[in-house]
C-alpha cells in the first residue's frame, strides 16, 4: 500500500475513475495519483484479463494504460492530472482508432 509523505502540500484537483471521484494534487501524474487513492488495477491484459497497475512510474512498462477522455492507451504514469478528467480502466487491448465498426472515426 502506498501514501503520500505527510508534508505534501499543494492544489487539490478531481477527476473521475470508473465514474467515481478521486482526488489528488496538482502535478500529481494520473498513475501516481490512483496509486495513493488504493484504487487498484488500471488495466487488464489482452489474453488472460489478468489486473495491472502502475509499475516502473516512468514510461516503460505500459502497465498503467488507461483510457483518458476516451483515448485510449494513454500512460498514466507519465500524463498529469487535472480537473474534471474522466479515467477508465483499459479493458484488454483496444483497437485503433477507426478499426471498429461504430467507431466515427
Ligand atoms: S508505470 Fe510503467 S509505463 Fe507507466
Amino acid at each position: 500500500m502506498l501514501r503520500r509523505l505527510p508534508e505534501q502540500k499543494g492544489r487539490r484537483v478531481r477527476f473521475l475513475f470508473e465514474g467515481e471521484q478521486v482526488h489528488a494534487l496538482e502535478g500529481d501524474s494520473v498513475a501516481a495519483a490512483l496509486l495513493a487513492a488504493g484504487a487498484g488495477a488500471t488495466r487488464t491484459t489482452p489474453k488472460s484479463g489478468s489486473p495491472r497497475a502502475p509499475y516502473c512510474m516512468m514510461g516503460v512498462c505500459f502497465e498503467c494504460l488507461v483510457e483518458i477522455d476516451g483515448v485510449p492507451n494513454r500512460q498514466a504514469c507519465l500524463i498529469e492530472v487535472r480537473d474534471g478528467m474522466r479515467v477508465r480502466r483499459q479493458r484488454g487491448a483496444p483497437g485503433l482508432p477507426g478499426e471498429a465498426e461504430d467507431d466515427p472515426v
